[in-house]
């Protein structure tokens, strides 16, 4: 099933158009990546899904509704859930406290089982639930991040650069969260400079130039790439 459809979307900062006609989709229980230069509008895109910036023109539908006019609030509350970007937690605020935001869409009681399952995927946030996030490694926050998003009990993930600033066995094990979650029924629409990476974990994938879609296909197609692998993979042909 196609679980969110992106077409012809118009989208930018008043009157500096950013995205110019993006069109893709995520089928259910999928790892869709999209790659791109600095700038190529990226993160643009995530926040017009996300409702953080309105769309200009066209179409967002999630789960066959559009949601291109609904407020980030009502979003959230649809199932999807954006991981904030560059880690951008309440560092003041502990572990648990974060957890415990994520959650403030819900109206159910489960809050606490979900906590608990979320200590039982990230240990070490278990072993740290009543510390300041900001005292939290750079990897650890972006598993706090990606556990608060989760909190939500999202239909759809979308993250931004979560391996950005990372050590590269930090990134491998944050991927391997990824795959993880995926084979735990959570699509995820991820948003990499990292784009090998992206491209190994990714189902499909998409590339950004300008904003506008350049190149798509599986994650092995891409990878393939000749004009992939000169510009965004650094090998030469
Ligand atoms: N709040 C904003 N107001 C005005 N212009 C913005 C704003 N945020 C981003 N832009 C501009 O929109 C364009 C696309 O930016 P965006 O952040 O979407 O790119 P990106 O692909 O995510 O880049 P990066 O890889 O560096 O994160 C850039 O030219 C940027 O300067
Ligand atoms: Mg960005």
């Amino acid at each position: 099933m196609t679980m969110l459809v992106v077409d012809d979307v118009f989208s930018g900062y008043g009157k500096s158009q950013v995205l110019h006609g993006v069109s893709l989709y995520v089928n259910e229980g999928e790892i869709v990546a999209l790659i791109g230069a600095n700038g190529a509008g990226k993160s643009t895109l995530l926040k017009t899904i996300s409702g953080l910036v309105q769309a200009q023109s066209g179409i967002i539908r999630f789960q066959n509704t559009e949601i291109q006019n609904l407020s980030a609030h009502r979003i959230v509350e649809s199932g999807v859930s954006q991981v904030a970007e560059g880690r951008a937690m309440l560092k003041r605020m502990t572990v648990l406290e974060n957890l415990r935001i994520g959650a403030h869409v819900r109206k159910d009681k489960k809050i606490r089982q979900d906590i608990d399952q979320i200590f039982s995927k990230f240990p070490v946030l278990g072993e740290r639930h009543d510390q300041l996030a900001g005292l939290l490694s750079g990897g650890e926050q972006q598993m706090l991040a990606i556990g608060r998003a989760l909190m939500a009990r999202p239909r759809i993930l979308l993250l931004d650069e979560p391996s950005l600033g990372l050590a590269p066995m930090v990134v491998t094990e944050i991927f391997r969260t990824l795959r993880a979650l995926r084979d735990d029924e959570t699509t995820i629409f991820l948003v990499e400079q990292n784009a090998r990476r992206a491209l190994q974990v990714a189902d499909r994938g998409y590339v950004l130039e300008r904003g506008q879609i350049t190149l798509e296909g599986t994650g092995q197609h891409l990878l393939d790439d000749e004009k992939i692998q000169q510009t965004y993979l650094g090998q030469r042909a």
